[in-house]
């Protein structure tokens, strides 16, 4: 995580930098800070917290230069003070860093055993130190950036600064994406083409090992050897305009009221509606060949996995091997080189999910990537690209990138059933109409659950803990009803299958212990109501979430029900998703949380 961009050119920078920073925020918000070369001399401002601190004391005290770099931070070494602010400054160089140097103890202590004083508790400083060290002892300053990156190990993107170079950013990437933007006399430096995109949409993302010194003319790419590459300048389709919040309070709220008009995007880029069948994506993965699936992704992607997981299953019969991918890659699966691997990000620039796809690349698995943001490192290192469309999604917390990930994951499911025979074209129509229906029965559920979910969030905002319960694919979406409410709310919160509750959480249920279950009318329904009625008799207080149907048939007595339409079993997960995502918010809402930039969190997670 955390966010760097850099400006060599011959206008001020340091107000561009900080526009920059903004379209980064996503990547983490604990500190702030700008440094640029003035009058031959480095400066900098830093400030602790979000991004307007630094705004506010760069008011009070502007910062001039053509050249400088910046950064937002998502702390990993060090409390997100100023002191451990970026950028870090030692002896004429300055240092922005989105990674984890890993062997920094090792270094430290050598630094500090040859005279280095260190004023900060990141790994990062190391960076700084080293680059100083050999420019003093008599390196050049490309010398000294090549013997460094020798040195460290670990996930790095970087720009750095040397106070006797007013005219040069050199940079550095191996793992984290970096993006260097070419511009009419200025060359711009960021860790993702949104963050240049009101500068210039020319785009070369440097690919991992490799580093680069930036003038305002141009830049000259090298290797780890110190070889001169190429790499390739395209355009990137990113917008430069900033979403707003329109009437909503949140983006979160935005972003839930959204889903029905981008899930119908999505599902028109993988139905043809006037035939009512899947349509072929893709020709790299032939789904009717593979004998095995392999998913893997992180936090809500990697739920929307585990329910895509039961549709693979069930309507294509292909057996499907998923887990979070910071586990998924170090398990050593036997893999077959003649399955596929489906990664779901919504950034697509999730280390551990990057790092599990190049397992399996390397494994000779033909891999697909199930993304928002198509130009990211998941969907340009993938042989076919699958994207979700669910526009920019600004929330922290996922909400129409989950529904729309269930939405592709569904069409492919019955898609890749299809290609396998075990779909029929009858069952695929009917399958595809009631996909079809989705947007529809979504836009009725927004317009009618506000008013209870509201009383019900009121409620819990006084508890403490919340369990979360359901069978099939309703036991990811209670996995991820808890995500959504601990993440925002920071109330605590478990999911669990509603089958496991007897051996082991029901000793939890007491009179204070919400439960909340999800359990539309469908074939596991009895089961769920026997593990309420075992709730009940232990006096938790239940919430169930079910449909026209199931409210009929159940006759317990709860401290609330939800009731929701009928649906087929293909689309209750995203139409049950509503009322959790719902609940979440309005909860954070009631306890005054940060609901959009909840502490502790970044939108895109790029260190393991
Ligand atoms: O960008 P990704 O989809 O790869 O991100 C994965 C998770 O970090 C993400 O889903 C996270 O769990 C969300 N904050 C959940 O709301």
């Amino acid at each position: 995580m955390c966010g760097i961009v850099g400006i060599v050119g011959s206008q001020p920078v340091s107000e561009r930098l900080v526009d920059a920073l903004k379209r980064l925020e996503y990547r983490g918000y604990d500190s702030a800070g700008v440094a640029t070369i003035d009058g031959g001399r480095l400066k900098r401002r830093r400030a602790e917290g979000k991004l307007i601190n630094l705004e506010t004391r760069l008011k009070e005290e502007p910062l001039a230069g053509s050249i400088g770099i910046a950064h937002t931070r998502w702390a990993t070494h060090g409390a997100p003070t100023e002191r451990n602010a970026h950028p870090h400054f030692t002896d004429g160089v300055a240092v922005v860093h989105n990674g984890i140097i890993e062997n920094f103890a090792e270094l430290k202590d050598e630094l500090t055993a040859s005279g280095a004083e260190f004023r900060t508790d990141t790994d990062t400083e190391v960076v700084a130190h080293l680059l100083a060290k050999y420019h003093r002892d008599g390196m050049g300053r490309r010398e000294a950036m090549h013997a460094m990156l020798k040195r460290v190990t670990g996930a790095y993107a970087l720009a750095v600064l040397f106070e006797d170079d007013p005219s040069t950013i050199m940079a550095a990437r191996n793992g984290p994406p970096l993006a260097i933007g070419h511009g009419d006399g200025e060359m711009f430096l960021g860790s993702d083409a949104i963050a240049l995109a009101p500068f210039t949409n020319e785009i070369t993302y440097l690919i991992d090992g490799d580093w680069a010194v930036i003038g305002k003319a141009g830049a000259h790419i090298f290797d780890i050897d110190g070889n001169v590459v190429t790499r390739p300048r395209q355009i990137s389709m990113v917008a430069a305009y900033m979403v707003d919040k329109g009437n909503h309070r949140h983006f979160m709220e935005k972003e839930i009221y959204e889903q029905p008009e981008v899930i119908s995007h999505a599902l028109g880029h993988y139905i043809n509606f006037i035939e009512n069948r899947v349509t072929a994506v893709s020709d790299a993965i032939d789904f009717a060949k593979v004998p095995s699936l392999a998913l893997s992704a992180c936090g809500t992607a990697y739920l929307a996995g585990l329910i895509g997981k039961y549709w693979f299953e069930r309507y294509a019969r292909l057996p499907v091997e998923i887990d979070v991918a910071s586990e998924f890659r170090y398990r050593e699966i036997p893999l077959s080189p003649q399955s596929a691997a489906l990664f779901i990000s919504q950034s697509g620039e999730t280390a551990d999910t990057l790092a599990s796809l190049r397992y399996c690349k390397e494994h000779g698995l033909k891999i697909g990537a199930v993304v928002n943001t198509r130009e990211s490192t998941i969907a340009r290192e993938s042989d076919a690209v699958f994207p979700i469309l669910a526009g920019p999604e600004i929330g922290v917390a996922s909400t129409k990138a989950f529904t729309c990930q269930l939405a592709v994951l569904a069409a492919l499911a019955v898609g890749a059933g299809r290609a396998r025979g075990t779909v029929s074209e009858q069952e695929e129509q009917a399958l595809v109409r009631s996909l079809a229906e989705m947007p529809r029965i979504m836009g009725q559920v927004l317009n009618s659950v506000q008013p209870k979910i509201e009383l019900l969030s009121r409620e819990l905002s006084k508890c403490r803990d919340v369990l979360y319960l359901g069978r099939g694919t309703s036991f990811p979406l209670a996995m991820e009803g808890a995500l959504k409410l601990k993440e925002i709310s920071y109330i605590h919160a478990e999911g669990y299958a509603a089958g496991e509750l007897k051996h082991g959480p029901i000793a939890l249920i007491d009179e204070n212990m919400p439960v909340i279950v999800i359990a539309p009318h469908d074939r596991f329904f009895d089961k769920t109501v026997s593990n309420m009625q075992e709730v009940a008799a232990r006096g938790g207080r239940i919430i169930l979430i079910t449909d026209e149907t199931g409210a009929a048939a159940s006759k317990l007595d709860t401290m609330h029900t939800i009731v929701l339409p009928n649906v087929d079993e293909i689309i209750a997960p995203m139409i049950f998703a509503l009322p959790i995502q719902l609940l979440a918010y309005h909860t954070a809402v009631f306890m005054g949380t940060d609901v959009d930039q909840p502490r502790n969190l970044a939108k895109s997670v790029t260190v393991e």
